[in-house]
């Protein structure tokens, strides 16, 4: 049997219960071999920016992966903040099976319909106003460089000023907002940007968290402020409350524009739609990736109101990708299921209980986020012995830091299976401590 008649007809489950079909055909294509053969195979073969990779994974289902060979992970990370409803939901593969089999691309010249649903979709969680406008692109950092050659078309008087674009763009230290040379200028680790200088210029960055020092970098030459409403990178560390409305009193008062990087906290991810959505004001754009696609690769920029969505105007702009009738049916699948299972209510409980049992373990001493965002302190820094211990005991987590560990599971993490982790984590941690 070949591996296209696989992929259509295999049905059934494998030995240890899970759906067959993407491991035959897996299998089909590539000879099978076990973890540490594919590991030395893949640093013969795939360029080391990732360093050596943690495991082998073959298959998913839910919050839980197996690796090739055979050993079972509860996913805590959801492939940093992706898998919004796991692996392998059954509606969201359905829809993306359908759509790939009755229109899988078509270029920009061209649109289809659920790329039209989706971002009509966009514009009602995001609560944009009238003459809001919805860019795809394929990731993060993609959606991002949209971003940031909108704030580079910004006057600050309006498009038909005839005055000059401004180039001031401020951004937050610990901010990550992608590796593209535009996003990497406006993200701060220094590791990251050194090797490749010269970077796009006009990028300040100011202490995160100090309204005073953003307020008083802030003038008639700014195009932009861009924040995400929690770190995620730097280790899941939340704006201040009162920060965002400051943020967008000063912007509005400069003709600068307020850009939200929700890549990591939007669709549900902290128990609303976007981590700012409290915050009482209305940005300028909005950054999206990660889980919107539901695990399918796609990113989005949402530009609020006529006047910013007039900035980038026709030919000034564009992707080959972006929007494509997949990843946008991906979307809307996702965006149906998160809405009509009422999975932010869900983030809400399972995030509340994972924090407070997080906060009474022995050894956590600062626990941080929203929803299922969720990062944590140690008292020592052994958190990378710590995410160590876990996989060998099933759970796979990660650190941000050497004293931080981040969990983003899928947002259908189970009170059980955030009991499970909670009820191991201290063994972990003795673990970890003895190592050292
Ligand atoms: C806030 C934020 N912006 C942008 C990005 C870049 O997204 P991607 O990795 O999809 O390019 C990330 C990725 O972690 C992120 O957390």
């Amino acid at each position: 049997m070949s591996s296209t008649e696989l992929s259509h007809s295999a049905e059934g489950r494998s030995s240890d219960g899970g759906p067959i079909a993407a491991e035959a055909a897996a299998t089909t294509i590539v000879p099978s071999s076990n973890g540490a053969d594919w590991l030395s195979r893949y640093s013969s073969s795939l360029l080391g920016v990732f360093g050596a990779p943690q495991r082998v994974l073959v298959r998913g289902a839910g919050c839980l992966v197996w690796d090739a060979d055979g050993k079972e992970y509860l996913d805590l990370l959801g492939g940093i903040a992706v898998n919004a409803l796991g692996h392998a939901h059954p509606f969201v593969t359905s829809v993306i099976s359908s759509q790939l089999s009755t229109l899988g691309h078509v270029s920009n010249f061209f649109t289809s319909p659920t790329q039209v649903a989706l971002a009509e979709k966009l514009l009602e969680i995001a609560k944009a106003p009238a003459g809001s406008k919805v860019f795809f692109a394929n990731s993060g950092t993609e959606a991002v460089e949209a971003a940031f050659k909108l704030a580079r078309r910004n006057t600050g008087a309006g498009p038909d000023s005839g005055e000059a674009p401004r180039t001031k763009i401020i951004a937050l230290e610990g901010a990550f907002h992608g590796r593209t040379m535009g996003a990497l200028a406006l993200t701060y680790k220094e590791a990251y940007r050194a090797p490749f200088a010269p970077l796009p210029g006009g990028v300040v960055h100011v202490p995160f968290g100090d309204i005073d020092a953003l307020l008083a970098e802030i003038d008639e030459t700014t195009a932009a402020v861009i924040l995400e409403p929690i770190q995620g990178e730097a280790g899941v560390r939340p704006l201040p409350a009162g920060y965002l409305k400051a943020a967008r009193e000063a912007t509005s008062a400069a003709g600068a524009l307020l850009i939200l990087d929700e890549v990591q906290t939007g669709i549900g991810r902290t128990g609303k739609w976007l981590a700012s959505e409290d915050a009482g004001i209305v940005p300028d754009a909005v950054t999206l990736a990660k889980g919107l696609g539901g695990g399918f690769p796609i990113g989005a920029l949402i530009t609020y109101g006529p006047e910013v969505s007039a900035l980038l105007t026709a030919g000034q702009h564009g992707t080959t990708f972006g929007g494509n009738p997949v990843a946008t049916a991906a979307a809307l699948a996702t965006l149906h299921v998160l809405e009509n299972q009422q999975v932010l209510a869900h983030v809400r409980e399972v995030g509340e209980r994972l924090r407070a049992g997080l906060a009474g373990i022995d050894g956590v001493i600062e626990v941080r986020g929203e929803g299922l965002l969720i990062g944590f302190d140690l008292d020592a820094d052994v958190a990378p012995a710590v995410v160590a211990a876990a996989l060998d005991a099933g759970f796979i987590i990660n650190s941000p830091g050497p004293h931080t560990i981040r969990l983003a599971p899928p947002l259908i993490l189970t009170e059980a299976q955030a009991d499970s982790f909670l009820a191991a984590l201290p063994a972990l941690l003795q673990t970890a401590k003895d190592a050292q």
